[in-house]
């Protein structure tokens, strides 16, 4: 079987910000039968070491410093994940920043967790390194700085984080300036880590079919778009999965259902309302669960919001992210009673409104792949979205495809009030709407088919 590394900087239920500690999770283990994977992420300040095991420890000489570097590990079903704890890496509260922004070191917390996962790719005799999103695509110009047999793959989760430092950053990791080129890392006289994945890596992915031809062009190539085109013989997208084990209606809830239970979801959705400040279970509930920023469609929403609030429609939000949208989304629901506001992340919260919403709503700008509507769906709750990224290949409103929903073609209010008119529309007609929702419960919305296609590129590499 192929040895293969799958490097992150989050992995649910460690460590969480968004869909990449998702599919850290659901990826290897959809893989683990069939490859000989294993993972590697940092071991943040937060995370539990008593539960880990000691592994190994070693010394990277980086600049004219020695790093200590100590690797712990664990093990869950058959899969190994190591713990990279490292001077700066493991010692901040968060992961990337805090409320005054990215911490300003993150070029030498990654950049020495990237060398770690080199070491140990080697000690290890990784044959293929799975590299994800700019935290960890330093290794692939390390594997072709020391001339090391390792093929790697750099899967993009979203363009619009670069990890861009100052010149300095090549010092500090004693990165050859040779790098420091249009060709290397360079990026408007700065060092730009992804960039140098997508340059040293062997193969590029991206989380969607979609959004691989999307950034290829100026609108979504977030200033990459040249880059990747010259790279694009490298370059596919594969549509992401979840894991059915962590979203599961059968668990974590009030009332547990499946398809044939649907009588279950309404009474979460009832005892959901009693306990929030919604008023009636009988009107149809939207809902959303989503890092609060503009990738989202919260100007999209906040333009439509009181427009919207004058139909027949509960809203719920879970969220947190930019204060200002924070703050407009509270303003708005102060002034109405069928408008909930909830600011913060709680896991175990977002799998209950999954469950007991009718519709979820994505207006995103833009959107790599997007896992909250194969949440939804698998959870019999239809998604409301933009047809852009991943949501375009994920969820279908004319054709008889698995993933069904409402899709909206442009950004645009009237659009998307028009959609909103048509799921409301939709619900009225209870038994087809009852037969979608069954029909979505039964999709396969797993990891099951992409990893396969992994497999494949993995295999064209050794
Ligand atoms: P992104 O990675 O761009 O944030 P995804 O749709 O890929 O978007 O994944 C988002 C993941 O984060 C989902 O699992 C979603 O349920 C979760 N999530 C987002 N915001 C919150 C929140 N406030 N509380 C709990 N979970 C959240
Ligand atoms: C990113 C994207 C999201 C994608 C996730 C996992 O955070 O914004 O669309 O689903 O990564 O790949």
């Amino acid at each position: 079987m192929i040895k293969v590394l799958f490097a992150s900087s989050e992995i649910y239920p460690f460590a969480k910000t968004g869909g990449l500690a998702d599919v850290s999770d659901a990826f290897p283990f959809a893989l683990k039968n069939r490859v000989d994977i294993s993972r590697i992420t940092p071991l943040y300040s937060f995370m539990q070491k008593k539960s880990l095991k000691p592994y190994e420890s070693f010394v990277l000489v980086v600049g004219e410093t020695d790093y200590e570097i100590e690797i712990f590990t664990q093990t869950d079903n058959g899969l190994v994940t190591y713990f990279v704890e490292a001077p700066f890496l493991s010692t901040t509260p968060h992961l990337y920043g805090d409320a005054t922004g990215d911490y300003p070191n993150n070029d030498l917390r990654f950049g020495l967790f990237c060398r770690a996962i080199v070491e140990l790719s080697l000690r290890l005799g990784i044959e293929v390194l799975h590299l994800n999103d700019w935290h960890t695509a330093l290794s692939a110009l390390f594997i072709k700085e020391f001339n090391l047999n390792i093929k790697t793959i750099f899967t993009i989760h979203n363009l619009a984080y670069h990890g861009v430092f100052t010149y300095s950053t090549l010092s500090n990791l004693s990165i050859d300036s040779k790098h420091y080129n249009f060709e290397g890392l360079e990026f408007y006289d700065r060092v730009n880590f992804l960039k140098a994945g997508i340059t040293y890596s062997d193969l590029i992915t991206t989380v969607s079919p979609s959004y691989a031809q999307e950034i290829l062009t100026p609108e979504f190539g977030c200033g990459l778009d040249a880059h990747l085109r010259h790279h694009q013989k490298k370059l596919s997208g594969i549509l992401n999965g979840i894991n059915y084990n962590t979203f599961n209606p059968q668990s974590g809830l009030d009332f547990p259902y499946d398809n044939n239970t649907l009588e279950n979801k309404h009474k979460n959705k009832v005892a959901f309302i009693k306990q929030s400040t919604l008023k009636d279970p009988r009107i149809p509930l939207f809902v959303m669960v989503s890092r609060l920023v503009q990738q989202k469609g919260l100007d999209l929403l906040l333009e439509s919001l009181e427009e919207f609030l004058q139909k027949r429609v509960n809203l719920f939000i879970l969220g947190e992210g930019n204060a200002e949208i924070c703050e407009k989304l509270q303003t708005v629901a102060q002034k109405h009673e069928n408008f909930e506001f909830l600011q913060g992340y709680d896991e175990s919260l977002s799998h209950k409104i999954y469950a007991v919403a009718d519709f979820l709503l994505m207006p995103s700008r833009f959107e790599p792949c997007g896992l909250n509507q194969f949440i939804a769906m698998h959870y019999g709750t239809i998604p409301i979205v933009h047809a852009v990224g991943g949501l375009k290949d994920s969820v279908h409103e004319q054709t008889k495809e698995c993933g069904k929903g409402i899709v909206f073609e442009n950004q645009t209010k009237e659009d998307f009030l028009l959609a909103i008119q048509r799921a409301l529309e939709f619900k009225k007609e209870s038994k087809k709407f009852k037969a979608t929702i069954e029909f979505n419960m039964e999709c396969d919305f797993s990891f099951t088919h992409g990893s396969l296609e992994y497999l494949k590129l993995y295999e064209s590499l050794v």
